[in-house]
């Protein structure tokens, strides 16, 4: 049975200056179908779609969708006629409540008379939210109250409607848990059964590859290839896939490849009982050369452990010691030579409004500086350094940051913290985002780290990523340690998973 075509994209186009981000696309979506689309970073996968859902316009081309000429004025337009995306960065709007991000734009429904009905939209709100499984968010709440995972799940429910024929999910899972996953998973299925259409953006190729019906590779801008179901089953088919994504064969080895889970002797940092907020009496000796990973369930607590090993947690009792010396804030983390990647790059990592050049070398002004004056060759050399070796995709370090592809942009706020030679850094969710060539480069550059004998923490939501890196793994639940295990070739996702849940 031929598939029932909803979208069409016909010889698109979109330049940003000098950037050329898309190059004659054509690209067709069907009903009933979980389109993956996949690329390096920047190779124009949020920009499609973002056109597609109004967000911005192309340069030049046709959007057809149920047969007729398509063009959103805005992504509440677009959503109004059935197309909703969850985007790559956070979009719920700060300071409202719950409810009020769920139907932003949709109050005429609850009012009469000019007159908002609010305990109506929070009815409404709460009762979304718990068919999507989700009562632990609560409608009336203010989203400040809420991490950013459960605001992405906020998104997802403010997305998806009895009137969403097309649902685009932009790079989320990385910013999702083992949970939220499940349930994302769980509703793209049953929008393909209802004979909707999904657009899925990951860099995730199992996940890729258990989840989608079909898939659209792009490159530089262009349509390499699509491939149907069968032939993503195919023994070659991740081969392919990836030689259609860089056009070049990619290794498969990129995690550490030794199991050697020795360190230094002497300690890096250290965390004495610490306890703040549910977490209670929590310590950490983390020794030169060695790396600790942090794996767990949303809510574990390993993200707020990470916090405050860099001085952003207010503690109820214990520190935070560092050669000696307590660290009470983040600038006295830093200036002990502490780094810390955040996971929420966008409001915590970056100043997205500025420079990738200042973005990486921001860290670095102290060492760079002789006498109140920073040479400019010394911070131009600095940051293209890194804007090469990690191949940050830009006109040029004077870009701003964004103006950059999520991947792109995780690699500016890793990028910044490597620069500086931190001797410790903390590391939540490193890879979010980047593209399989990347993350090969971002593991080495870890792997290097522990052999020059600097300290590592690594808060990861990827598991096959914290057995492939760390010496020692500390798993957790409802904010406890519940389990620890040493860097060993024989250990299995299976073995972690049952001390998470
Ligand atoms: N507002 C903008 N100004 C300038 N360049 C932009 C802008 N938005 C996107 N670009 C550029 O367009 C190209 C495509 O970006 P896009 O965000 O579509 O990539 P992507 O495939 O989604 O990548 P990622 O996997 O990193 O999210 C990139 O080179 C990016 O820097
Ligand atoms: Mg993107």
């Amino acid at each position: 049975m031929s598939k029932e075509q909803i979208i069409e994209i016909r010889h698109m186009c979109k330049n940003f200056g000098p950037t050329r981000a898309l190059r004659d696309v054509d690209v067709s979506f069907y009903r009933g179908e979980i389109r993956g689309l996949v690329g390096e970073n920047g190779s124009g996968k949020s920009t499609i779609t973002s056109i597609l859902a109004g967000m911005q316009k192309a340069t030049s081309g046709e959007m057809f969708y149920k047969g007729q000429p398509w063009a959103p004025k805005t992504m509440v337009d677009a959503q109004r006629h059935g197309i909703s995306m969850v985007l790559q960065e956070a979009n719920t709007i700060p300071n409202c409540t719950v409810a009020e991000n769920i139907f932003a734009g949709r109050f005429d429904e609850f009012s009469k008379l000019g007159i908002v009905n609010m305990k109506k939209v929070n009815e409404a709100a709460q009762q979304l939210l718990d068919s999507f499984g989700i009562s632990h968010i609560k409608a009336a709440d203010s989203i400040n109250d809420y991490g950013f995972e459960d605001r992405k799940l906020v998104e997802i429910v403010r997305c998806v409607n009895d009137d969403t024929e097309v649902f685009v999910v932009d790079e989320t899972t990385t910013a999702l848990s083992l949970e939220g996953r499940q349930l994302l998973y769980k509703l793209i299925h049953k929008l393909k059964d209802n004979d909707k259409s999904v657009i899925f953006i990951s860099h995730d190729m199992d996940e890729i590859l258990e989840q989608c019906t079909d898939l659209t590779v792009l490159r530089d801008g262009e349509i390499k290839g699509n491939l149907t179901r069968e032939e993503m089953d195919a023994p070659d088919a991740v081969k392919r896939i990836r030689y259609l994504m860089v056009g070049r064969e990619i290794g498969e080895a990129y995690y550490r490849e030794d199991y050697d889970s020795s360190h230094r002797p002497e300690v890096a940092l250290e965390l004495k009982n610490l306890t703040f907020g549910p977490i209670k009496d929590f310590s950490l000796t983390l020794h030169k050369g060695e790396i600790v990973g942090f794996g767990g369930l949303s809510g574990c607590g390993m993200h707020e452990i990470g916090r405050a090993a860099f001085g952003l947690e207010k503690l109820a009792s214990g520190s935070v010691v560092r050669e000696g010396k307590e660290i009470k804030t983040c600038l006295e983390a830093i200036n002990s030579g502490i780094g810390y990647i955040s996971k929420n790059r966008d409001t915590e990592a970056l100043i997205l409004a500025g420079p990738i050049a200042d973005n990486i070398v921001l860290p670095s002004i102290p060492a760079l500086s002789h006498a109140s004056f920073i040479s400019p060759k010394a911070e131009k050399k600095l940051s293209d350094g890194e804007i090469e070796g990690f191949r940050i995709k830009c006109n040029n370090g004077r870009q701003w940051v964004n103006t950059l592809s999520g991947g792109n942009k995780q690699k500016v706020s890793f990028s910044k913290w490597t620069a500086k030679d931190s001797d410790v850094i903390i590391m939540d969710c490193p890879t979010r985002g980047v593209d399989i060539g990347v993350k090969q480069f971002m593991y080495k550059v870890i792997a290097d780290m522990k052999k020059e004998g600097k300290a590592i923490i690594l808060i990861s939501e990827e598991l096959a990523e914290l057995i492939g890196m760390v010496d020692k793994l500390i798993i957790m639940k409802d904010f406890e340690v519940t389990k620890e295990f040493t860097r060993s070739p024989d250990l299995k996702e299976t073995d972690i998973i049952e001390y998470m849940i």
